[in-house]
């Protein structure tokens, strides 16, 4: 029998299995923006340089502009110089990388550009190229329907089946409400199936948010203390320095609820809350996450005003700079009442969760960007160390540090030296950086990496899209026509408004702002 060294951590180490993926070409629609530029071509040249793309590949960039194989690579390459999450670009690397990408100019509702692009796949060798074909929508969601009824019409996106796979990948915002999440889906699944269909959370490739299940499912002593037994209350906390800045335009559709609440928190509560899943596979795990979704308490006009604080920022300080105010940023209305910040107290009405609050606030213009989950004890009997110091000792907590310093801290009360019974609370961190080392990668290396293997764990489920809107629809319904009111505003550079401190001392709780790391 071979001996594991129990006291060398890394010997129980269970390696992630490489994917197995497909010789496949990419075709990314909206090639000319942004995230083609800033995130996607950083996340495939990374995977290439680390030998993790298929052996043969193709990317195809479609959009409208006019331009050569050549100008594009040109472009890419300018860009990748700045956007590259490892300086400097290694020119060797991208020449050879280069070679794998070219351009396909065409307007997306014009059939026969369909027709070009089909002739150029059908150009490619091995035959797998031609057959295994992943669809990038970086395009307005407006033009989802379209692309994918001409791919269809074209031939290029087919029913699954045997002898090769065809996938369409999109990005958030999926819709503005349930309505419109729901007549898009209808739209991408009239000519897909849905097992074809892989919609981005960029959060779900976070190498700390796929941690949450691995701590919870992988460590008894933690799960055991996850409920309304052991658990007073939960804090999830997304703030963000940065301001709207250049995507005023976007914002005024979309506002914190939209742009943050409704995806990356509510995902990140639901991994953090869930059931156990029957199996790792992507089906039971997203089954979990729907039936959590759809246990959260729906929200009513009263406990909308009760549970729910929007916030918008003017003008002040952030990290010794000056920041205009909301309503002074580029293509934002003067008169605005987009929330740039909000939270919320939610409540789970399962066996496990009832009657335990949960608090999830997100921000711009905060005094530090930081996502992190806090699980907050319940305190302990006001006896003994606790009556000693008149019920002021610290509940425990632990925090999911899921950015920046990732990791995990565990507090508790400690015995302060001396001859006096004093306590105070004391800290024990993990830390990813000191454990693992560095290992960064970009959420969306992963992300691709895993539609390219056809994992769709990692991507959001049309049910569950659905029951994220509802909960977020039943919140914002009562928020219009109303004002933001004076408690709802707060100074760029501080940690939100007035009524969101007032929305946890009604049960005696206070935030726990996340704490830069010494
Ligand atoms: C995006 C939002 O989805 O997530 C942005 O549209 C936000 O407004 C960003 O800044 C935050 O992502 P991260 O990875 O920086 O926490």
């Amino acid at each position: 029998m071979n001996s594991v060294d129990l006291e060398d951590p890394s010997a129980n180490r269970l390696d992630s299995q490489r994917k197995v993926v497909d010789p496949c070409s990419i075709v990314i629609f909206g090639a000319s923006g942004d995230l083609t530029a800033r995130k996607l071509i950083p996340a495939f040249y990374h995977l290439y340089k680390e030998h993790q793309l298929p052996a043969a590949f193709r990317i195809v960039g479609f959009a409208r502009r006019e331009k050569s194989d050549a100008s594009f690579r040109a472009e890419l390459r300018e860009a990748l110089d700045v956007f590259s999450r490892t300086k400097p670009v290694e020119d060797a690397v991208w020449e050879q990388f280069a070679g794998h990408i070219s351009y396909c100019r065409g307007d997306l509702t014009d059939r026969s550009a369909y027709e070009k692009l089909e002739r150029q796949l059908a150009s490619f060798q091995p035959a797998e190229l031609r057959n295994n074909l992943l669809f990038y929508l970086a395009i307005s969601p407006s033009q989802f329907g379209e692309a994918v009824e001409n791919l269809h019409q074209t031939g290029m996106l087919k029913p699954p089946e045997p002898g090769g796979w065809q996938r369409i990948v999109v990005e958030k915002p999926f819709g503005h409400d349930l309505a419109s999440a729901h007549a898009l889906n209808n739209e991408l699944t009239r000519y897909a199936h849905e097992s074809q269909v892989f919609r981005i959370d960029h959060y779900l490739g976070k190498e700390t948010v796929q941690n949450i299940l691995m701590f919870r499912f992988s460590n008894s002593i933690f799960e055991r203390l996850w409920s309304r037994d052991s658990v007073d209350h939960v804090q999830i906390t997304v703030s963000e320095q940065h301001a709207v800045g250049s995507r005023g335009g976007y914002y005024e559709e979309a506002g914190a609820m939209r742009d943050m609440l409704q995806n990356h928190m509510l995902q990140v509560l639901s991994l953090a809350t869930m059931e156990p899943p029957v199996s790792l596979e992507a089906e039971a795990i997203r089954d979990e996450k729907v039936k959590l979704l759809k246990s959260i308490r729906p929200f009513t006009p009263e406990s909308v005003a009760r549970q729910v604080v929007r916030g918008q920022y003017f003008a002040g300080v952030v990290e010794g700079k000056p920041q205009v105010g909301y309503r002074q940023e580029a293509k934002v209305r003067p008169d605005s009442n987009v929330e740039t910040y909000v939270a919320a107290k939610l409540f789970i009405d399962n066996w496990r969760w009832s009657g335990v609050p949960f608090y999830l606030r997100t921000g711009k213009c905060l005094p530090l960007g930081a996502s992190e989950v806090r699980i907050q004890f319940r305190p302990t009997p006001n006896v003994l160390f606790s009556a000693a110091s008149n019920g002021r000792l610290d509940p425990n907590s632990l925090t999911l540090r899921l950015q920046p310093n990732e990791g995990i801290t565990l507090r508790f009360n400690g015995k302060i030296p001396g001859p006096r019974v004093g306590a105070r609370p004391v800290r024990m961190h993990f830390s990813y950086d000191s454990e693992f080392g560095a290992y960064t990668p970009e959420a969306y290396e992963r992300l691709l990496l895993e539609a390219i293997a056809g994992d769709a764990t990692l991507f959001i489920r049309r049910d569950e899209v659905e029951a994220a809107w509802q909960i977020v629809d039943s919140i914002r319904r009562n928020w219009e026509g109303k004002p933001l009111s004076n408690r709802e505003f707060y100074a760029a550079g501080t940690w939100g408004p007035i009524a969101a401190e007032e929305l946890l001392a009604q049960a005696g709780h206070v935030w726990r702002d996340p704490q830069p790391l010494k």
